[in-house]
């Protein structure tokens, strides 16, 4: 296994447990499980439950102290921890930038210690700059000038670097606040569309693991795996009362967290630019499913509702009565979509696709509908899940 031949690889966690010197219990028990390659798998669990400790076996900053963990079928134990540690992306809460190194060089960290030439290094970082949406003037700031978001992309960029088989993740978003950490949650979904790396990421928050993971390890005190599933059939079916509570009395809700905004029946609204004839507008306005008008530029890009006032002359203004807010980003589960209308008060927002164009609108009616239908497809959806029952 070479960093640069390999973009992706299974993990195969086997037996798995460490026994720290000198302590009373175990921190991880047993544990296996498998990943497939290119999928994300989650690790979620209270507090002290093992998660980190699962988590640096598998590139073994922690030494395991039986069982085996195969990445790509081969055993971690076989050949050279600085290696193991060099080619697996690892991305940490505190993000751990150097803070006397640039952006660049931060994110050249294992090129450079894999001693690729200087063109090549930042050849890689700008390209990763702009994988992770920085512009290439950000590699030459130093990591206290980005915010605290930006500094959490690096950290992922750096991670990405080597185009490790195995990228892991702990916590990356826990010290990002809640509206930073659900964009770079999409963000880094996105990411994953692209670059299919397998990847373990710890959290402790169930609704990250919930929305992150196409695998869910629960684990509880003691490193006890108490689940392993998808994001539905934890929901649907917790194995037992530890999962059911870890999980939450509002499952229903969390359902909405499965499902992405472009991934509904969106409704559609009158469309208008700015020196349109107003009078067809008012026509399409009074048949129309929202029964507002939208304002878009020439890309098809939302600026606001055009209100009655503003289509009462002969042509439809350049500049709308309201401006369009919120605007719910496509990728976004339906959950944050719900959280966005109802916190601007709201019945309706129109969505958009990763460059601002419109793609329909969502409402509160279109969410209360799928949750009433998700009730009654709860045994179809079970029953597709479980490919083995
Ligand atoms: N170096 C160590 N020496 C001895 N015990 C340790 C060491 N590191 C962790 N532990 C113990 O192992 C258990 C698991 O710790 P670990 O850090 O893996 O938990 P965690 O699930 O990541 O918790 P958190 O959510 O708080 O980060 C805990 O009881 C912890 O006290
Ligand atoms: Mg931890």
């Amino acid at each position: 296994m070479t960093a640069e031949s390999v973009s992706a690889s299974p993990v195969r966690f086997d037996s798995v447990t460490k026994r720290y010197p000198g302590a009373d219990s175990v921190a991880v028990e047993e544990l296996s499980f498998e990943v497939p390659a290119g999928e994300i798998c989650v690790l979620v669990g209270p507090s002290g439950c093992g998660k980190t400790t699962a988590l640096r076996m598998v590139n073994r900053t922690v030494e395991m102290t039986s069982g085996d963990i195969l990445i790509g079928g081969r055993s971690v134990k076989e050949g050279d921890p600085a290696r193991l540690r060099r080619e697996i992306g690892y991305v940490i809460q505190q993000i751990g930038l150097f803070p006397h190194r640039t952006i660049s060089q931060n994110i050249g960290t294992v090129p450079a210690l894999l001693g690729w030439d200087k063109e090549r290094i930042a050849a890689r970082a700008a390209e990763l700059l702009e994988l992770i949406g920085l512009d290439p003037e950000y590699g030459d700031r130093y990591p206290a000038q980005l915010s605290g978001g930006q500094q959490q992309r690096v950290g992922v960029a750096r991670a990405l670097a080597v185009d490790p088989p195995v990228m892991l993740m702990d916590e990356p978003f826990g010290a990002i606040d809640p509206i930073n950490r659900s964009r770079l949650q999409n963000e880094f979904l996105r990411l994953q569309a692209e670059l299919k790396k397998t990847v373990l990421f710890v959290t402790h928050d169930v609704d990250e693991a919930i929305k992150m993971g196409d695998r869910v390890a629960v684990l509880k005190k003691g490193g006890h795996l108490a689940q392993y599933a998808t994001p539905t059939e934890l929901l649907m079916e917790p194995a037992d009362d530890f999962v059911e509570d870890f999980v939450g009395a509002d499952r229903a809700l969390k359902r909405l967290a499965l499902m992405r905004v472009r991934d509904v029946d969106l409704w559609t609204a009158p469309l208008a630019q700015a020196g349109d004839p107003a009078e067809p507008v008012r026509t399409a306005v009074a048949a129309a499913e929202v029964p507002h008008a939208l304002l878009v530029d020439a890309e098809n890009r939302p600026l606001g509702w055009l209100s009655a006032r503003d289509l009462d002359g002969e042509q439809v203004p350049a500049t709308p009565d309201s401006v369009a807010d919120p605007l719910i980003d496509a990728d976004s589960v339906l959950r944050d979509g719900l959280a966005s209308l109802l916190q601007s008060g709201s019945l309706y927002a129109p969505v958009v696709d990763a460059r601002g164009r419109l793609a329909g609108v969502l409402s509160v009616e279109i969410v209360s509908d799928f949750l009433a239908s998700d009730e009654a497809s709860e045994s179809e959806l079970t029953a597709a899940e479980r490919p083995h029952d």
